[in-house]
């Protein structure tokens, strides 16, 4: 059971999470999974100080989530900023993991519920490694899924939407029954679109390449960072649609996620990524990663929220 943070933000306050923590059976959301949501890291740094990572970048997509789907909240972007950076105040908590989300809450019952009211809510909860130390040190083995990803005009793969993770729950499942540690999923076009939780990387003879957006894949604020510090290296990078034997015939791959980092992939469908070890580009942006959230790199202050 996860260690939730004993107080939670509510559309601009502080609240005890028995207070403001429990909805209704009546929840639209619940019912309809018309949300947004996000999910963002707060680390102490080699300094001391507690950092949300790119925090405005995620307020701004939770935003756009929102717009997507039309439903507005009653806070501002500036608001939900600051309440990330109060719930781990109130809740002391030097590292953890934020999940603002956005909610239709109780009223009509029908699918058409425009006057619903809009509910924004943050939670803080400890979180260590999503695919586990292990798997950050070594690489993790993962399982082509026999689920597509959602096609550009079914859903909407810009949005971080509540309903649209039945995808992502049903994939990962098939993973993990099948005796691997995640799924990478494919686009309706059968090309490598993403992972359950994760954007994801391919690297043969030292060029990197990764689904570009129209991939059915969100637009991963990692991805976006592991792209700016491979470019800062020199290291030749693109955008470029990736077909499932390129990624077979790999010689490094990595995923990327809030949750999960920068994590290496060491076998896909019982095929060894390379050799099996991970490779040195994923070993380099991996190092630069963790330097940057939590280390002693202080070469992107823009991206840093003190809390
Ligand atoms: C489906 C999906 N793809 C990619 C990502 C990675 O996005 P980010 O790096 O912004 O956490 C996530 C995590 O939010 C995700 O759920």
């Amino acid at each position: 059971m996860v260690e939730f943070g004993k107080k939670i933000w509510k559309d601009g306050k502080v609240v005890g999470f028995d207070e403001g923590g429990h909805t209704s059976l009546l929840t639209h959301t619940l019912h309809y999974g018309v949300g947004a949501f996000e999910g963002i890291r707060a680390y102490k740094r080699a300094d001391g100080a507690t950092c949300v990572f790119r925090l405005t970048e995620h307020v701004d997509r939770l935003f756009d989530s929102c717009k997507l789907v039309m439903i507005e909240p009653r806070v501002t972007r500036a608001q939900v900023h600051e309440g990330c950076l109060d719930v781990l105040r109130q809740n002391e908590l030097e590292e953890g993991y934020l999940r603002p989300i956005t909610i239709m809450g109780e009223g009509a019952m029908g699918i058409h519920a425009p006057d619903n009211p809009i509910e924004t809510y943050v939670i803080a909860w400890k979180w260590g490694a999503y695919l586990g130390k292990e798997g950050l040190e070594k690489g993790i083995r993962c399982k082509i899924a026999s689920y597509a990803r959602h096609h550009i005009n079914v859903g909407f793969a810009k949005g971080k939407l509540t309903g649209q993770y039945i995808n992502s729950v049903v994939a990962k499942h098939e993973a993990i029954a099948s005796g691997y540690d995640e799924a990478i999923l494919l686009d309706v076009n059968g090309y490598v679109s993403e992972g359950s939780g994760e954007n994801i990387f391919i690297v043969k003879k030292g060029r990197i390449t990764t689904p570009p957006l129209s991939s059915s894949i969100l637009a991963g604020i990692t991805r976006d960072t592991v792209m700016t510090l491979a470019r800062e290296d020199g290291t030749p990078l693109q955008e470029e649609r990736i077909t499932r034997d390129e990624l077979y015939l790999a010689d490094e791959v990595f995923l990327t996620g809030t949750a999960a980092e920068v994590t290496p992939v060491r076998e896909v469908d019982g095929r060894a990524v390379g050799t099996g070890q991970v490779g040195e580009v994923t070993r380099r942006l991996q190092e630069r990663y963790f330097d940057v959230v939590r280390g002693s790199d202080t070469s992107h202050p823009e991206w840093l929220a003190r809390v």
